[in-house]
Parts: C-alpha cells; structure tokens; sequence
C-alpha cells in the first residue's frame, strides 16, 4: 500500500533538514519509509565524513539493516525506555502534527520508539500535508491472525471498512516485522480521532493503531519554496 516514489527530491529535502538536528552523543529514533531513507543516509554520511558519534533506535527489519549497512551502530530498542529524538515520515500530516502512520506496517515499533523520544519529528513531502486525517487514506492497525475475522465485523460496526492488506510480492496478507496482520481502516467520516483510536485499541487482537495524536513537536515539510518547520507547543520541547 506504499504510496508511488514520486516527490524523491523533495523526501530527500525533508530527511537532510530533519539531519541537521542531530548532534555528537545522541540516541536518535529512526523510523521507516522513503523519506526515513534519505535520513539515514545523511547521517550515514555525517557519521563516516564528519565522525558524527550517535547509536541509531531502529522501528524495522528495513531502517536496521540500512544502518548496519551504513556503519550506524544501533541499539536494541527492547532494552531502551527514553531516547534524546526521533525522527519519522508519514502517510498524512495535519496541521496540529497529528499523523497516520503505518503505510510500511511499521507503525507499532515506531509509536514505541515515538513514546520514549524526548522530541518526535516528522519528515515529509507537501503532499502529505492534509486539513483533516483518514479521509483519503486509511488507517492502518496490526492485529494477531487469530483476532482478524473479530477485528472487521467490531470494525464495520464503527463505521469502517476493513480491508486486509495483501501483500504485492508474496502470496497472501502482508505479515508484519512482528508476526501480524494489517488491516486498512477506510472510513468516509472521522470526527473524534482520539476517540476512534480508543476504540480501535479496545478490541481484543488490535496491538497498535496508526494514528500518532499530539505526539509530534515539529515536522519538516519539503516543498516547491524548500523546507518549511512546522511546530506545536508541547510539553518539555
Ligand atoms: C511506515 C510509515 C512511513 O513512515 C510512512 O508510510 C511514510 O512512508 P514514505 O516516507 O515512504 O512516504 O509509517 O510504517
């Protein structure tokens, strides 16, 4: 369900300026995605041009092999409760830098990592910029096989339509890094997102949705005029 590689240049914007905040010492929360990508290798290349000294939080089989693969050395994320920053993209963006997640069915490691980041950022293209969430995209949530045929009907009794993602090159549902199934949550109206989010985290076999609310500080937004710093007030940023 990834969406297509347009907007690169721009991606690539967004992760180099969201490097730039990352100092000497620092335990940094690396998401997953495209535009995570692009972060990685800015900090990749910081780390081997300019002896940048950080230990890399991973949220995926994807973002660990890229910092093994890029000389990042990187800490188990099991064995963490509080990192300095993390750093992540996103399916949609609003403009109080609430956020869908989970287009690389990575969500549930990355709200972790997200909760224990003393700041979370977000990093996207313009086109992930929206005024309302969840009504062009769906919201992804991670439940165990075993819950997936209770999770649609408890699910289509809130107003949504539960759709299993397949995966392209495998036969069958996408599975997780953790085992799991994702089902997207289409819904043709949303009003209370922190409400839907309960409710979702309330059936039994729902491990994590993708809704972040009022989790990010800041988002770094790369358009046509650059990169432009959105931020919230939050506590402690
Ligand atoms: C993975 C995510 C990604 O951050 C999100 O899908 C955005 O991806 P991209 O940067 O490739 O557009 O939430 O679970």
């Amino acid at each position: 369900m990834k969406a297509s590689s347009a907007n690169l240049e721009l991606k690539e914007k967004a992760g180099i300026a969201a490097a730039n905040l990352i100092e000497n010492g620092m335990t940094v929360g690396i998401g997953t995605g495209s535009t995570v990508e692009f972060f990685v290798k800015e900090l990749g290349r910081s780390v081997k041009e300019e002896s940048l000294s950080i230990k890399g939080v991973t949220t995926s089989h994807q973002s660990k092999i890229l910092c093994y693969q890029l000389g990042i050395q990187v800490l188990d994320v099991g064995m963490l409760d509080e990192i300095d920053l993390a750093v992540d993209g996103a399916d949609e963006i609003d403009y109080s830098l609430n956020a869908i997640k989970g287009g690389g069915a990575a969500h549930t490691i990355e709200k972790i990592v997200a909760t224990m980041a003393k700041k979370f950022i977000l990093i996207g293209d313009e086109s992930k910029l929206v005024d309302r969430l969840g009504l062009d995209t769906p919201i992804p949530i991670e439940v165990i096989p075993e819950a997936v045929g209770l999770v649609q009907k408890k699910t289509k009794a809130l107003g949504a339509d539960p759709r299993i993602r397949m995966a392209v090159r495998k036969d069958g549902p996408v599975i997780s890094d953790n085992g799991n199934f994702i089902v997207d949550l289409y819904f043709k109206q949303l009003e209370n997102l922190s409400e839907i989010n309960n409710l979702l985290l309330s059936i039994p076999g729902v491990i994590e949705t993708g809704l972040f609310i009022g989790m990010a500080s800041q988002a770094f937004i790369a358009g046509a005029d650059g990169v432009k710093v959105l931020k919230v007030e939050k506590e402690g940023n």
